[in-house]
């Protein structure tokens, strides 16, 4: 990544990048609506690094969607930068999506056809034509990240010559080649060895370090939670500090527990 990634990133260190508003998500079900989000609000810092935390079916990956602009929602509002994205045309909230937010998601949506290298790649070909020294850097990187993640003699293998994990470490490396301001990963390492998952929560961590890159990250896993900055949880539908009953206090690396 080139040190004006840095720059960008880093510019203005702290302040308001994506804030969720008072977010209202229901779904329709056979037997009438299902709120899953009531007046749910977040809000992270720009190079903050921050564990979403709850009960599964508390609704952590809907709110995800919500905040990557994936899904609409019922009312509230999504702001990056302080622009409100939830509102906005399925076109030009695809292409905020691609050129600023990188999903690390439970379901990885790797093209079957494409090997692995391609898929990484796959960011960059969306709406943008490639030169031949673009192309090459692009290469690189891609392969760069492939390496990063372990996968450096598996570039050329199609999803289903991959293992579950090894699809995951992907989907990983491909959330990164656009170099998002943001990451939402959904549960990034659910599917790892301990080993495995832990090369991934330190290039999470170092990426945040080097590039200050936002980070809102669902986990169970209290090796990364311990990285965070801080920990959010899902209650009824709402976004909360308070730690909730049968949960364990987890210190962060804002505590000055783990730097
Ligand atoms: N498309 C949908 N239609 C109807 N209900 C849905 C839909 N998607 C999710 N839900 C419901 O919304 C609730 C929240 O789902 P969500 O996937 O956000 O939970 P989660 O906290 O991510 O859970 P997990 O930890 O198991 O991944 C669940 O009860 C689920 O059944
Ligand atoms: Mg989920």
């Amino acid at each position: 990544m080139s040190n004006n990634n840095a720059l960008k990133h880093g510019a203005e260190k702290g302040s308001l990048i994506l804030e969720g508003r008072k977010i209202i998500k229901t779904y329709p079900t056979p037997r009438g609506k299902l709120t899953v989000l009531s007046d749910a609000s977040i809000a992270a810092s720009r190079g903050e690094m921050l564990a979403v935390m709850g009960a599964s079916g508390s609704g952590k990956s809907t709110l995800l969607h919500a905040l990557g602009a994936l899904d609409k929602i019922d009312s509230g509002t999504v702001l990056l930068d302080g622009q409100d994205i939830s509102k906005k045309s399925e076109t030009s909230r695809a292409e905020i999506r691609n050129g600023r937010i990188g999903f690390m998601f439970q379901f990885y949506h790797l093209f079957s056809d494409f090997n692995a290298l391609d898929n990484v790649l796959m960011p960059a070909r969306i709406g943008r034509r490639m030169n031949g020294q673009k192309r090459k850097e692009l290469l690189e990187r891609a392969a760069g990240l492939l390496e990063r993640v372990g996968l450096g003699d598996r570039m050329l293998h199609r999803p289903f010559e991959l293992s579950g994990g090894e699809q995951q470490r992907v989907a990983i490396a491909r959330a990164l080649l656009n170099e998002p301001d943001v990451i939402l990963a959904d549960e990034p390492t659910g599917n790892l060895d301990p080993v495995t998952g832990r090369t991934i929560h330190e290039l999470l961590k170092s990426l945040n370090r080097e590039y200050n890159q936002t980070m809102i990250i669902v986990t169970h896993n209290p090796s990364l939670v311990k990285m965070c900055d801080r920990v959010t949880y899902l209650v009824d539908g709402k976004v909360t500090t308070d730690l909730p009953k049968g949960f364990l206090t987890v210190p962060t690396s804002r505590d000055g527990t783990k730097k």
